[in-house]
């Protein structure tokens, strides 16, 4: 079986790079895919998420986006980074920066990122506080391949919950993320399932 490294980025706190790792161990990804998470970087080097991948005896980097002049020399030191383990999948798990369309193109295929909304309603920030103003009944979260345009590409999986009557950001934002830690590691195995990840 051919070894089938994942380098998942993140910025924050990593709830779903856990998910993703934990997944990883319980169902055995290494035997039955050959996969395995091979590192977490993080653009933040105060990132909780560091912390949890280290525990989980993952090996970790910081690329520091404040110390490079400019996007593209920045994402050309992340891929750098990230190519150094010869990456099958890269995950996007909380990674909050824009990344160039030169890095989009490397990456064609092997990209994917959670977001925090039933896309294409809301692609970018703020989507808790959007679809509550908005009055929406229900809200979720999209696994979707990554592409040159913000929050948008091919859709792998999606949750819907309910918005609650006095829900807040905060507490919408609860319900839709205790969905992502499930349908993102969902969406990835299938993805490792695939004869080929980009057919
Ligand atoms: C998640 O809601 C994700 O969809 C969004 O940022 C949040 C990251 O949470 N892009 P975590 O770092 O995985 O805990």
């Amino acid at each position: 079986m051919t070894e089938k490294n994942i380098v998942i980025l993140i910025s924050g706190s990593g709830s779903n790079m856990a998910a993703i790792a934990d997944a990883a161990r319980g169902g055995q990804w290494e035997r039955r895919h050959g996969a395995r998470v091979a590192a977490v970087i993080s653009n933040r080097p105060a990132a909780g998420g560091l912390s949890l991948a280290r525990e989980r005896g993952i090996a970790t980097q910081v690329v520091d986006h404040t110390a490079f002049d400019g996007r593209e020399a920045f994402d050309a030191a992340l891929m750098a980074e990230i190519d150094r383990h010869r990456p099958t999948l890269v995950v996007l798990a909380g990674f909050m920066r824009i990344l160039t369309p030169g890095f989009v193109r490397h990456y064609e295929g092997r990209l994917v990122n959670i977001h925090p909304s039933l896309l294409p309603a809301f692609p970018g920030l703020q989507t808790h506080q959007r679809a509550i103003e908005a009055g929406c009944r229900f809200a979720g979260c999209t696994v979707h391949r990554v592409t040159a345009e913000l929050d948008h590409g091919e859709y792998l999986e999606q949750a819907v919950v309910p918005v609650l009557p006095g829900d807040t950001p905060a507490s919408l934002a609860e319900r839709v993320l205790s969905q992502e830690h499930l349908v993102y590691p969902r969406a990835i195995e299938r993805l490792l399932a695939r004869p080929a990840l980009n057919p």
